[in-house]
């Protein structure tokens, strides 16, 4: 009987890729996949370290993994992703149990670490050629489908953590990134969404002259891709190409996720983001002149270092100005490593807490009279798969992001249809197909 691997996965899209990796490598090598830890002869935990509760969640999951492994000794244990790479000897220390450590950059160490009946114990090293290699891929649905085309981060963003966990930044070569999504393409995915910490830098560490608008162009010209996506764009490389490159480029989504983080030119400056309030801003301006129906989407961090009521006033004023289709927010998190853990002026808890709901709170009425608006419309989606919620409904994407709701059946998955809105919710529309 063949062995069987369990993943659990913390954290951002990135690490949900990975996954997807990670799975991959361990089909080729003849397990089967379980839903069920219980079932697993390993179990892996794809961490996440970008604030202090993944870090908490990821912890108390590898404790209670210590009484399985007391029942269950031939149990593998592997752990992967951002802490991994960040506290990989302090977890052998503390949890011996643990076979296995390997990092973001070293994926492609599990393979020998299987070949060699799991006898390595760790693979967080210096990885240069990581973002040359081709991986296996066991993809979650047949739609839609993730591609890094670049990996690490090179900002350094004071509160930010990922520099750390990920390395330096190195974009994919547009050959490999474009011959990943004609397999793809050929599969029956429609869909693409493009991956890296700072899009707008793909490009810097090749050799060839390219940047991120000529890829998009590349990617273009595959045929059946029908959608184009790509996360995470930097508000300090976001150019005036790249919005005549989203206008001029039907098949790219019309919806950008551009974090402001702040709206206080101090706090930013502190968080060593590179831009003004008023860059960013001019920047949303034109993008909103030029693609009249984009939808933008943000990041905030509620209570940095040293912010003041007033530089919080500014944020809740940028939120007013901008009127986001939807934001992430999140109360700074202390990480340990980064510059921003040093500065003065660290903002108690509860004024934390009561800033961030305050931001929600403006947010949600904003995201609600956005959806509200809608109602009648009738709109393009792609559906990608049956609703979570409602198991007679389907669920589907219009290309400015929105997700909708309505009656259908599975032979609707991977189509581009037309739905009428009929009702607005927080997070999504309910509709029904014409
Ligand atoms: N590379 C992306 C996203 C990185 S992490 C970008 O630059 O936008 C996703 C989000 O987590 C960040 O945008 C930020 O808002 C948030 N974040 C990162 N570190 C944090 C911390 N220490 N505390 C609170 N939020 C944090
Ligand atoms: Fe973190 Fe900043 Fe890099 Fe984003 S751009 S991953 S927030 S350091
Ligand atoms: Fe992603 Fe978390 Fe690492 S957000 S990059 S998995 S620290």
């Amino acid at each position: 009987m063949s062995k069987k691997y369990h993943i659990h996965t913390f954290g951002c899209q990135m690490n949900v890729h990975d996954s997807e990796k990670i799975a991959g490598i361990f089909s080729e090598s003849g397990f089967n996949g379980s839903e069920d830890s219980k079932d697993a002869d390993v179990i892996v935990l794809n961490t996440c370290s970008i604030r202090e509760k993944a870090e908490q969640k990821f912890f108390s999951e590898l404790g209670r993994l210590k009484k399985i492994k007391q029942q269950k000794p031939d149990l593998k244990i592997a752990v992967a992703g951002c802490i991994a790479q960040q506290k990989g000897k302090e977890i052998f220390r503390k949890y011996p149990y643990v076979d296995f450590i390997f990092g973001p950059n070293n994926i492609d160490n599990l393979q020998k670490w299987i070949e060699n009946g799991n006898s390595q114990k760790t693979a967080v090293l210096e990885n240069p050629e990581y973002h040359t290699k081709i991986l296996p891929m066991k993809r979650v649905g047949r739609v839609k489908a993730w591609v890094s085309i670049m990996y690490g981060c090179n900002n350094f963003c004071a509160y930010c953590i990922v520099p750390y966990t990920r390395g330096r930044e190195r974009s994919r070569s547009p050959e490999d990134i474009c011959k990943e999504i004609e397999a793809l393409a050929n599969q029956g995915f429609v869909e693409v969404t493009l991956l890296g910490q700072n899009v707008n830098s793909y490009g810097k560490t090749l050799e060839e002259n390219i940047d991120f608008p000529d890829l998009l162009s590349t990617i273009h010209d595959i045929e059946k891709i029908q959608r184009i996506r790509f996360v995470t764009s930097h508000p300090r490389d976001f150019s005036e190409k790249l919005i005549n490159t989203m206008k001029d480029l039907p098949k790219v989504c019309k919806h950008l996720h551009l974090p402001v983080q702040s709206g206080s030119d101090s706090v930013l400056k502190a968080m060593n983001r590179g831009y003004t309030y008023n860059e960013y801003k001019k920047k949303i301006d034109l993008l909103k002149e030029s693609i009249p129906d984009v939808a933008i989407t943000s990041d905030i961090i509620a209570g940095f270092p040293g912010e003041t009521e007033e530089d919080f006033e500014q944020t809740m004023t940028a939120l007013s100005e901008i009127e986001y289709d939807g934001i992430f927010s999140f109360k700074y998190s202390r990480r340990p490593g980064t510059k921003a853990l040093d500065m003065p002026d660290h903002i108690d808890e509860d004024i934390k807490s009561r800033r961030l709901s305050d931001i929600l709170k403006l947010q949600e009425s904003v995201t609600f009279r956005k959806n509200k608006a809608l109602e009648g419309e009738s709109l393009e989606i792609l559906v990608e798969s049956k609703s979570g919620t409602d198991p007679d409904k389907m669920t589907g994407r219009t290309g400015n992001n929105k997700i909708i709701n309505f009656y259908g059946d599975n032979e609707d998955i991977g189509k581009i249809i037309q739905v009428k809105i009929i009702k607005a919710r927080m997070h999504s529309l309910d509709g029904e197909k014409i």
